[in-house]
């Protein structure tokens, strides 16, 4: 019914924004799925084993990226599109626009080449609407410190000049797809990033109803 993608650089806090919004929409009635990418089914897992391992630093750029849409292709078929149908809200922690961002501009595939292959591999499968979650890479870095450093997977272990690549990455999505992808202060308080986010969550909903009174 509704599909909804988180994006940012690591460390935006978007998986904490994702959990509390799971539960509030719930209590508004709404069946909510929760997952994330890489993942969110066995098949999928499993490749995100292989891809965040710290053992495969040696790993092609393109087997990465190419990994990333296996796995994502499992989890629109198997999940995604299944929840969708059913009438669910599909609340995705990272989607397609990570591979646009990690992949094409940070590590140089090309943001127009792999637009190309996920919309041979995904058809039109893309979110509603996506909230990015904007914070300046340094803050974001900040607050990775704080983990420990064996949570850390071999992405989050990339430079600051990847990140910062990343980031600017997104900042060309943001410009081309203004009216699906929504930026989110990454840097307020959880209530306040809650209430920026419910707001455009409504404003979706009301396009949406507006488009099915329109059929
Ligand atoms: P996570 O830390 O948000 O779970 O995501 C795992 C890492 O994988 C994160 O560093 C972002 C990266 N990633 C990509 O590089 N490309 C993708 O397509 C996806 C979904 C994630």
């Amino acid at each position: 019914m509704l599909f909804i993608s988180f994006e940012g650089i690591d460390g935006s806090g978007k998986t904490t924004i994702a959990k509390l919004l799971k539960e509030k929409l719930k209590s508004q009635g709404y069946e909510v799925v929760l997952t994330r990418e890489p993942g969110g089914n066995e098949i999928a897992e499993q490749i995100r084993d292989i891809i965040l391992s710290k053992k495969n630093s040696q790993i092609n750029p393109w087997t990465e990226a190419l990994l990333y849409i296996a796995a994502r292709k499992q989890h629109v078929s198997e999940d995604i599109l299944p929840a969708l149908k059913r009438g669910a809200v599909v609340l995705c922690d990272r989607f397609m626009d990570s591979t646009s961002a990690y992949q094409g501009y940070a590590r140089g595939l090309g943001i127009r080449t792999l637009d190309e292959v996920q919309s041979i591999v995904l058809g039109t499968t893309k979110p509603d609407l996506t909230l990015f979650f904007d914070i300046e890479p340094t803050a974001a870095r900040g607050r990775m410190k704080a983990r420990f450093e064996d949570e850390m997977d071999r992405l989050d272990l990339e430079k600051q000049s990847f990140h910062e690549k990343v980031y600017e990455g997104y900042q060309v999505l943001i410009s081309e797809h203004s009216d699906r992808i929504k930026v989110v202060d990454a840097r307020k308080s959880i209530n306040e990033v809650l209430e920026q986010v419910s707001y455009y969550i409504d404003e979706v909903l009301t396009k949406l109803q507006g488009n099915k009174n329109d059929d």
